[in-house]
């Protein structure tokens, strides 16, 4: 089914409330990382550009009540800095709030007002219809551009749609489109780098792309999971031992399917998780008693760039190792740079993933960095996000 877009409604002088995820780093009371509220500017730019009045909405973080450190003050000021005009903003105990009201009810025509956290309030998580019918009576028309959220079935991105007419922001259509072709139509040879340290987080995605990818390339912890399947010795390394009879049996499905998995033919290994320890490269499959595999190691590195080089899709979530410690972000920066350079079309996402990419500088040399992380994983996996089935009805 279509999904309704910013074509598909009428926006001239009217109040529109706008859901974006604005779930985003806070520091020592700023924003440090922007990349969701830039991603969310196009939209609101030719929301203005019709004259009208928006009213945005967002979550940040998981706060039990109204607390304060996730008020969305240095939201405000960060989209304000961005959009380069004034964003009214005032602290409440919920969007919904008296003095929210009071507070939406003056906004001037053509102006920018950012609710309060909807998380404030419980029953935004509840999918209330109430609050919904409460959110939904400070516009007209109702756009949801907040892709991250959409997995989410909460009031401000689904009970809302039940009242106003709606439509999808330009992000949340653009993540759509571009995600959905990954799983239903990528050009071949598809290749997919998928990290992490739980095959448990990933198996949906992989299982799914089992029909569509030609090669699977795992990093990251999960990687030892499949060793131990196989009967091979890893050491100390993280293993989900109640997954081993799972790895089997996905290794089987994917030789089934004619998909190769390729799995880290060596890690760069330690005894501890620390900066400046002893290191070694082990093949991955012959861990010494003692040591663990913290990244994939130089051989894997050469053989997945190898791998990639004909790919004309490339999807690549997840760290190859404990990317966060030096030197075991050598894997996940040597991919990142690769993916960068490679010439097909290519899509990163997950939060470790596109921070390796941002780092590298090279963001720009990417097709499409997905500003979700739950929400493109379960749309990877093939599962319907409530936020996107509520704006195809
Ligand atoms: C995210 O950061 O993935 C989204 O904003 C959703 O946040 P949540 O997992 O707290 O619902």
């Amino acid at each position: 089914m279509a999904l309704r877009t910013l074509n598909d409604l009428d926006f001239k002088n009217k109040r529109v409330l706008v859901r974006v995820d604005y779930n985003v780093p806070i520091k020592e009371g700023k924003v440090s990382d922007a990349t969701r509220i830039e991603a969310s500017l196009p939209t609101l730019k030719k929301l203005l550009s019709e004259g009208s009045s928006l009213i945005l909405m967002s979550h940040l973080g998981r706060p039990k009540g109204a607390e304060d450190k996730y008020r969305l003050s240095p939201v405000a000021k960060k989209l304000s800095e961005l959009i380069g005009r004034d964003v009214r903003y005032e602290a409440a105990s919920g969007p919904t709030a008296k003095e929210q009201q009071s507070f939406v009810a003056v906004a001037p025509k053509g102006s920018i007002t950012l609710l309060e956290n909807t998380r404030f309030d419980s029953r935004e998580e509840e999918n209330d219809p109430e609050f919904s019918r409460a959110l939904a009576s400070y516009a007209d028309v109702y756009v949801n551009d907040a892709f991250g959220a959409a997995h989410r079935a909460h009031a401000s991105t689904e009970g809302v749609t039940h009242y106003l007419p709606s439509a999808a922001g330009y992000l949340l259509e653009k993540e759509i489109s571009t995600l959905s072709k990954l799983i239903k139509n990528p050009e071949s040879p598809f290749k997919v780098i998928i990290g992490g340290a739980k095959v448990s987080d990933k198996i949906g995605v992989i299982e799914n792309l089992l029909d569509v990818a030609d090669e699977i390339l795992i990093g990251g912890a999960m990687a030892y999971t499949f060793f131990k399947a196989q009967g091979g010795k890893v050491g100390k390394s993280l293993v989900e031992d109640d997954k081993l009879d799972l790895a089997n049996d996905l290794l089987k499905r994917a030789k089934a399917k004619n998909t190769k998995i390729l799995l880290p033919s060596d890690s760069m290994c330690a005894q501890e998780i620390a900066e400046g320890v002893e290191t070694k490269v082990f093949p991955s499959d012959d861990i010494p008693e003692g040591w663990m595999g913290l990244d994939i190691g130089p051989d894997a590195i050469k053989t997945y760039q190898n791998s990639l080089k004909d790919a004309k899709t490339i999807l690549w979530n997840g760290p190859m190792g404990v990317f966060e410690v030096v030197p075991f972000n050598t894997g996940t920066n040597e991919v990142a740079k690769t993916v960068a350079h490679l010439d097909g079309f290519t899509v990163v996402g997950g939060g470790d993933s596109v921070a390796a990419i941002n780092k590298s500088g090279l963001a720009d040399k990417i097709d499409h960095i997905s500003t979700g992380g739950g929400a493109s994983l379960e749309l990877l996996e093939g599962k319907t996000l409530p936020g996107v089935a509520a704006l195809e009805r």
